[in-house]
């Protein structure tokens, strides 16, 4: 069975997707410097992967590490036959690329190239790539297709286009080398375990973790950032994707990219858009609580709507997301509860 190194392999896409490919069979090493998540994660792993199957625990190992280590980085392949990544690592904060694109340049881009350089040394050419739709920014389509004009709005987008761009000309040099990107809509909820999630230690500006701390009046209430947008009620629309069938789209375009097209792009979102009141709502409703907010101006940065059309992962990969909406809200409630009683 396949060995597989998941870079960023403790964060909150990563860590859902280990477990799947643990759960599959897969030898997983995850690799992270643990930079915006916590060592805990790798034992809730073992964890919830020792009662599917207690034979599958030594599978899984951890290696704490920078991606841009290439000394380190090397180690691990040469102690292991690895035959393909799963690249999650990086820093993903609009807000603070903003403030620091040298940093983002340097982990997203340098750090990626040094992944890279160090894979096609040790002749390992598989690798699915974490991108963003945050790489189409305002478009006038109801729903964005893989073809959508590619204007991102701030460092942190221009660094993951940067990195379609090098694996792009990467695998059009280099037949041998096998390219996934997914472009993830909007990231949400939680495993049914509640032991895995989006970790409360680190501080987050996205709309589900601030619902979150509102429900759990750590704040007062919830800034909607303005109500004059192009859409039903005014509010932003967005295509919230449930992280376990994001952590199994990465299981198939892994499959799929060691036996059928060596190169591809697809959108991972639900191609169904909900606005930030109706989040609010359906959160209100599944989880019983109430979210007070109040309008604020516009976030500087942010379109009017983010809607995936996903017929291209549809077909190739036969993949669907099978979690809706209220499934979001629900399990991402269920693990910020559990994981504040623990802090
Ligand atoms: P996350 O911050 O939870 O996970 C990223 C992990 O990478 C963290 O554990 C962090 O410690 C690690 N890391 C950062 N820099 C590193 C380095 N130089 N070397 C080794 N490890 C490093 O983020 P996430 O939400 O799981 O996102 C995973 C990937 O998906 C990121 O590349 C992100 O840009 C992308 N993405 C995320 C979203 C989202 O909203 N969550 C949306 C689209 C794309
Ligand atoms: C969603 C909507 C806000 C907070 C970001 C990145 C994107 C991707 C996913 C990594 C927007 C509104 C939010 C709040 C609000 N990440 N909002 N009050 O901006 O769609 O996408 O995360 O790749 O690159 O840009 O997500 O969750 O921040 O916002 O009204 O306190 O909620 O204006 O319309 P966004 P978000």
């Amino acid at each position: 069975m396949s060995k597989i190194l998941i870079t960023g392999g403790l964060g909150y896409v990563g860590s859902h997707t280990c477990l799947l490919l643990l759960e599959k069979g897969f030898e997983v090493i995850a690799y992270d410097l643990l930079l915006n998540s916590e060592i805990k994660t790798f034992h809730e792993i073992k964890a919830l992967i020792r009662k599917i199957n207690p034979n599958l625990v030594k599978k899984f190992t951890f290696v704490k590490g920078d991606i841009r280590d290439e000394k380190l980085l090397s180690e691990v392949f040469l102690r292991n036959k690895i035959n393909g990544v799963i690249h999650f690592a990086g820093l993903k904060s609009v807000e603070r690329s903003v403030d620091d694109p040298l940093q983002y340049w340097d982990f997203n881009v340098k750090g990626t190239i040094n992944l890279l350089n160090v894979m096609e040394i040790n002749n390992c050419k598989n690798i699915v790539f974490s991108s963003s739709a945050t790489v189409y920014g305002e478009s006038k389509k109801k729903l964005l297709d893989e073809q959508t004009l590619l204007n991102p709005r701030n460092p942190y987008g221009d660094s993951k286009l940067a990195i379609e761009k090098i694996l792009t000309n990467l695998s059009s040099s280099h037949n041998d080398w096998r390219v996934a990107i997914l472009r993830y809509f909007n990231p949400g909820g939680a495993h049914d375990s509640g032991k895995l999630g989006e970790s409360l230690k680190f501080k987050s500006e996205n709309l589900l973790p601030k619902i979150c701390d509102v429900a759990a009046k750590k704040i007062e209430k919830l800034f909607v950032y303005g109500r004059s947008w192009p859409t039903k009620d005014g509010t932003c629309l967005r295509d919230y994707i449930h992280v376990m069938d994001l952590a199994e789209a990465h299981l198939s375009a892994y499959e799929y990219l060691t036996i059928n097209e060596n190169f591809f792009i697809f959108n991972v979102g639900t191609g169904i858009g909900t606005t930030v009141l109706e989040l609010i709502r359906i959160f209100e409703d599944t989880n019983e609580c109430e979210i007070p907010f109040e309008f604020f101006e516009k976030r500087s940065g942010d379109v009017s709507r983010l809607v995936a059309d996903n017929k291209l992962i549809t077909e190739k990969l036969n993949w669907r997301a099978k979690r809706n909406i209220d499934e979001i809200c629900k399990s991402c409630w269920n693990f910020y509860k559990k994981s504040s009683e623990n802090i």
